[in-house]
């Protein structure tokens, strides 16, 4: 799967991507590649527009139940472009700089935050500064031990800006935020588990097995349950506890009755009636 390539932000709009994205969707998986190896796959402007055209197009596309973000070659991703995305954009228009922050954020956060399918990292290598934003939106993450992480924004004398310290807060400890905020110090995949940042960190080799493991887990589950469970973590962090627990009765309940598979009421009949399940250990029979 390709499209017309956007390359920069003056070519912005046309709704296309294949240069510095690809996407390749293998039974059910939609397998997004930031596609930039020789810039350690630094984010551009091409890639931000890129990855806004290829999540709208796989929103309602049936082939891709499940999206995994890797990046090309040896990086995940080397976080933002400091030529094309900083340095280039001092000198350019004040609106075009402000549409692509504006874009930048919106992706790698808003979007991928609330999109209406899951999505994993496979963080395949480096992973620095800007890129912790994506690792961070997606709603599940897998590394390899050898994978090296940073926030390393502090060697080059900027804070870790676009959202990125609000995302590190949200899934890191105070302390660990602050050390690695302040110190810039890299680490490995393990301690990217032990810091929340990622689910599982595996050997190089297993890493692809690994996360088609997890996305078909995923698949096998109700997506439009799958979809109300995520949306509703997201809001009721930033509710206070009768604020949370009216908002999940009636989200519960709009899940469940908009649910076109009726999920809830097969599962209790094939446990309840049938006696063909048990929903503590697996996924009721979807007949897919
Ligand atoms: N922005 C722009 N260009 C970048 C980049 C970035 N964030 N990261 C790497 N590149 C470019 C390099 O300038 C180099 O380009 P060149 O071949 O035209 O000289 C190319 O990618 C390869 O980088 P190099 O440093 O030679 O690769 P490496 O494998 O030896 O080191 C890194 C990899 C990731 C450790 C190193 O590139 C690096 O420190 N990058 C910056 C990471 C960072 O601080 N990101 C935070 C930004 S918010």
């Amino acid at each position: 799967m390709s499209g017309n390539a956007s390359a920069g932000a003056d070519k912005a709009g046309q709704n296309g991507w294949g240069e510095n994205v690809t996407v390749d969707i293998n039974e059910g998986i939609a397998w997004i590649t930031l596609n930039r190896p020789e810039k350690r796959n630094a984010v551009n402007p091409g890639i931000v527009y890129e990855m806004i055209a290829v999540l709208d197009a796989l929103e309602d596309d049936p082939r891709a139940e499940v999206l995994v973000i890797t990046g090309a070659g040896e990086a995940f991703s080397a976080g933002q472009d400091l030529k094309e995305y900083f340095r280039d954009m001092e000198k350019a228009p004040p609106m075009e700089r402000e549409r692509l922050y504006r874009s930048n954020a919106a992706w790698q956060w808003r979007r991928m935050m609330y999109y209406p399918k899951p999505t994993i990292a496979m963080v395949n290598g480096w992973c620095f500064g800007g890129a912790f934003q994506v690792l961070i939106g997606c709603d599940l993450a897998i590394c390899s031990d050898d994978a090296e992480f940073g926030l390393s924004e502090i060697n080059w004398g900027i804070i870790p800006a676009g959202i990125v310290t609000k995302s590190v807060s949200m899934v890191m400890s105070q302390r660990d935020a602050m050390y690695y905020i302040m110190t810039g110090e890299t680490f490995k995949g393990e301690r990217a588990k032990e810091l929340g940042l990622v689910n599982k960190s595996v050997p190089a080799s297993e890493l692809r097995a690994e996360t088609t493991k997890l996305a078909n887990v995923l698949r096998n589950k109700n997506p439009h349950v799958l979809r109300g469970a995520k949306t509703a973590y997201h809001h009721v962090r930033n509710m206070s506890w009768d604020s949370a627990l009216e908002y999940l009765m009636a989200k519960s309940d709009s899940t469940t009755m908009r649910d076109p598979e009726r999920g809830a009421k097969i599962g209790m009949g094939q446990f309840l009636d049938d006696k063909t399940y048990k929903p503590g250990l697996e996924a009721y029979d979807r007949k897919r």
